[in-house]
């Protein structure tokens, strides 16, 4: 685990994605109380479970877009106690789950005040729900964008090369091409962009430390300065 703020640990861990090592990231925030929410959780196993749970109490687990689920289960079973979170269309892909609330818009009741939260519109291909730590001025997301620099292997540095998002933070050609409403998607990007963030966590690649706002408003820069639709 690596801690990023008082109350903010990422855990990565290797995953292949269409054959490439893209890496895996769960993001774990500490609420008051103390109350732990887990970001796109990864497989859990003896040793995370105890460094996670000498933090405080898992009380949250959130599979925040359609893509991020797979082990949400698992870690609800090792703590009974947690509510699992999804995104819009997870609730019927993902149907056995016991599912306490589908992400939205709005911050849940339990968990706002320290974090915030705008459902990426208009991209049903991952209906991503982003996220805004307020103590630490952090952005947490999951497929948004990808920060994919000189420490991933040959392969992905290439992909990602051809892909337009290499060495930046910014998403690849193909979600550009899997925008469904560009005009719904930049209202959402510009909520996001209104939050005072400047860190970045993905759950594919570097974390950005510091200027992640300008970083992504340049990874963006293509549908940001689109006139609004009438
Ligand atoms: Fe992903």
């Amino acid at each position: 685990m690596r801690q990023l703020h008082s109350d903010l640990w990422i855990v990565d861990r290797p995953l292949r994605f269409l054959g490439l090592e893209v890496g895996a990231r769960m993001t774990v925030v500490r609420l008051p109380g103390p109350k732990l929410l887990l970001h796109s959780p990864i497989a859990p196993d003896a040793e995370l479970l105890r460094e996670v749970k000498a933090l405080g109490p898992v009380a949250y687990l959130v599979a925040p877009n359609r893509f991020h689920h797979l082990f949400v289960g698992e870690w609800q079973r090792s703590c009974p106690d947690a509510s699992i979170y999804v995104a819009p269309g997870l609730d019927t892909k993902r149907a056995e789950l016991p599912i306490a609330g589908v992400l939205g818009d709005e911050p849940e009741p339990a968990w706002k005040g320290a974090i915030d939260q705008v459902l990426l519109a208009g991209f049903p291909f991952a209906n991503e729900v982003v996220f805004f730590h307020r103590p630490s001025a952090t952005l947490i997301a999951a497929d948004l964008a990808f920060n994919v620099g000189s420490s991933s292997p040959p392969l992905t540095r290439i992909a990602f090369r051809l892909g337009g998002a290499y060495g930046r933070l910014a998403p690849t050609v193909l979600e550009r091409l899997l925008v469904r409403d560009r005009a719904a998607f930049r209202r959402s990007l510009e909520r996001i962009l209104e939050w005072p963030f400047d860190r970045v966590v993905v759950a594919h690649g570097e974390v950005s430390e510091q200027g992640g706002r300008e970083e992504l408003i340049r990874g963006y820069s293509w549908i940001l300065g689109e006139a609004s639709a009438a």
